[in-house]
Order: structure tokens, then sequence, then C-alpha cells
């Protein structure tokens, strides 16, 4: 019998861990430098290294063999517990599920302390609205000239309930408000 073609882009397992050294850093930070949306931001590689590099935060990358594919910057301290600084997929992975495994992945270990994820997204960036939406995100407000003049910054929030209430340790996962 013959197979239906699917019409779904592959699929690329990825192996997720902690961001190693420097020049894993420094790999990602140029990445994203060159990458929308942050030329339009007008991050610098410099910048992105900050972040990246930033003792605060947790960073998780996805290698596809030995290859790095994606990073994902989880912020677990301050008022907005859970939230997301930065997810950005090398290009030639992109539209191969790395983002939605690296998503997923921090989504598991926010919600193991926190039942909120948060992030923000470029208003002129509408591909990654949609993909977040479609993995469960939804709009909460709009915060104009934000990053810079005239352009809006989207919060998004995903949440498997109230914090009163929530047990952290464990991860139980819910799409809904
Ligand atoms: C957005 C991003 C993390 C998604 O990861 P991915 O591995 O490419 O995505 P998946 O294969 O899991 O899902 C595909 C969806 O990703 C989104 N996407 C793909 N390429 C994208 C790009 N260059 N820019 C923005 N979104 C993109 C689209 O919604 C796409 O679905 P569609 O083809 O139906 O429009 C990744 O494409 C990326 O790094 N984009 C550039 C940086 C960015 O926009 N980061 C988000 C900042 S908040």
């Amino acid at each position: 019998m013959k197979r239906k073609p699917s019409r779904s882009p592959a699929t690329t397992d990825v192996r997720i861990r902690l961001l190693q050294n420097r020049d894993e850093a420094r790999v990602f930070a140029r990445m994203m430098a060159r990458s929308e949306p942050w030329l339009t931001l007008r991050r610098s590689a410099a910048d992105m290294f900050e972040l990246l590099t930033d003792p605060l935060l947790e960073v998780y990358v996805a290698l596809k063999g030995d290859l790095l594919a994606g990073v994902v910057v989880v912020n677990m301290q301050g008022a907005f517990t859970g939230y997301i600084r930065g997810l950005a997929v090398v290009p030639q992975w992109r539209n191969c599920k790395v983002g939605a495994q690296l998503l997923k992945f921090a989504e598991d270990r926010i919600f193991r302390d926190s039942p909120n994820v948060f992030l923000c997204v470029s208003g002129f960036n509408p591909r990654a609205q949609r993909f977040y939406r479609r993995l469960g995100y939804q709009r909460i407000g709009e915060l104009r000239n934000y990053v810079i003049a005239g352009a809006s910054e989207i919060l998004m929030r995903k949440t498997i309930g109230p914090k009163i209430g929530f047990k952290p340790g464990r991860s139980e996962r819910a799409g809904s408000q």
C-alpha cells in the first residue's frame, strides 16, 4: 500500500543540555545578532553574549549530534518567574521542530517550580507569534515602544493554574488559562 506523503515539517530530534562555555555563547550571540528579530531590535552580538553568559539566567542548548542547533534562555528570578528571555534556532535547523522541543524543555523546567511561562515576542514577528499561539500561549498585552521606538513587544503567557495551590515539583502540564 502506498503511504500518503506527510505535509508536516520534518522533525529533528535533539539533545538538550545546559550551555557549557563562552565559546558556545559566542556562536549563538553571533547567530542571533545576524537574525531577525534582533537585527530590527538592534541587539548586537555583544548584547546577546552578555545575555547568554548572565549567571542569573539558565541557558539551555539543543544539539543535533555535535552541532549546536538552538538556544533558550530562562529567567527563574524576580516577579515574573518563568520568563523566557530568548529562543533562537540556527537558520539551517529552523522549521524542523527544534524550537518546539526547546520550548517544551523550558516549559517543563519552569512548571517544576512555577505555574506560568511568560515571554515577549515582537509585534513585527507574526510567524513567531503564530508559533507560540499554536503551542498554547495567550496574548496578555502589548508593550509599545518597549525595546525600540515604533515597535511593540507582545507579552504572552502559558499557565497550568493559579499560584495559590501550585505544588512545586509536580510538572503537570495543561494548556488552559
Ligand atoms: C521562532 C523559532 C524559535 C521557531 O523554531 P523552529 O524550530 O524554526 O520552529 P518549529 O519547526 O518548531 O515550528 C515552525 C514554526 O516556527 C515559526 N518560524 C519558522 N521560521 C521562523 C522565522 N524565521 N522567524 C519566526 N518564526 C519562524 C513559524 O510559526 C513556523 O510555522 P509556519 O511554518 O506554519 O509559519 C525559530 O524559527 C527562530 O529561531 N526564528 C528566528 C528567531 C525568532 O523569531 N525567535 C523568537 C523570538 S521571540
